[in-house]
């Protein structure tokens, strides 16, 4: 897994988010060693020596009382301020501007529409590097919650809402992230894979993933297309070009161009996918990924198929 920490930012979303944080953290490590220094001062300075009885309480002090309400509140305005200037510097735009993805929640994977393209990918979202993105965000079933510490906001994704957030990568660089928001048993496996490309790069995959694959004629990849079209898979998934358009699971049909399977839960070998379609249920228990029980030929047969989706 790569690093994803909200002490290394990558985008300047990131980095006013970053200042902040590490203003407040200061600040309260400040105050903690402040209080906690003078508790303990306090203890041993007034500690009970001898027979002497409960210490005369101190009353009225009104420029104690009058220090300690001003002090926090100043520090609590700046922190107000501070935070509001954060929120306006990574704010999403109002208005007509349009979504570049469209990511939707769902239990438990990411579905990521890449509107203008005119194509639909899963769980893997590409960008240009140095390049604001517009990601929309919106869920299927339950709220979940979209986080990729290093290049932006974290933002709950609710079912019916519309919510928004810029993404943008400083580098090229694989950048992971989460699901943010419990959504169920499997909601540790909802990762997320932002992959940040040159200029040149994105522009290729994007054409690539526009591209409808070929259709294998004959051999095992052929008789693994029939069994994808007969037998449930074609419920749930689309294959551009092969006549299914399921919308319940990912769009498959780029499938072998991706690095991971089931929201990061295996990697993208043909070794890993044939366990997964053999035992959905072992990797990822409760996924909406049923075991078909397929015997070890149509295994094979569905592997070679998928494999050609490049
Ligand atoms: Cu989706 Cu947690």
């Amino acid at each position: 897994m790569k690093s994803s920490s909200v002490f290394s930012p990558h985008s300047s979303f990131a980095w006013s988010i970053y200042h902040l944080n590490v203003f407040v953290l200061i600040a309260m490590g400040v105050i903690l060693l402040l209080v906690s220094g003078l508790v303990l001062y306090a203890s041993w300075r007034f500690r009970a020596i001898g027979g002497e009885g409960t210490p005369k309480p101190n009353f009225g002090n009104l420029r104690l009382e009058l220090m300690y309400t001003i002090l926090p509140a100043m520090l609590l305005a700046a922190i107000m301020v501070f935070t509001v200037r954060t929120m306006q510097s990574s704010d999403p735009p109002q208005g007509a501007h349009p979504d570049d993805v469209e990511v939707v929640g769902h239990q438990w994977w990411w579905e990521f529409r890449y509107p203008q393209a005119g194509f639909v990918t899963a769980n893997e979202v590409h960008i240009p590097v140095d390049t604001p993105m517009l990601f929309g965000l919106g869920a299927a079933d339950v709220i979940h919650d979209f986080w990729v510490p290093e290049l932006g906001r974290k933002e709950d994704m609710i079912p019916g809402t519309h919510g928004r957030i810029w993404l943008a990568a400083d580098r090229a660089n694989t950048y992971s992230g989460a699901c943010a928001e419990f959504c169920g048993v499997e909601h540790a496996w909802m990762r997320i894979r932002v992959i940040a490309q040159s200029k040149q790069e994105y522009a290729s995959w994007l054409h690539q993933q526009q591209q409808t694959p070929a259709l294998p004629a004959s051999g095992e990849a052929a008789a693994g297309l029939n069994l994808f079209q007969q037998l449930s898979c074609a419920n749930c998934h689309t294959i551009r070009g092969t006549g299914t358009s399921g919308t319940i699971g990912p769009d498959l049909t780029h499938l072998a161009s991706r690095e991971t399977l089931a929201a990061g839960r295996l990697n993208n070998t043909p070794d890993q996918l044939y366990l997964w379609l053999q035992q959905p249920d072992i990797y990822k228990p409760g996924s909406h990924m049923p075991n078909l029980h397929l015997t070890d030929m149509q295994l094979h047969s569905i592997v070679a198929y998928l494999e050609t989706l490049r």
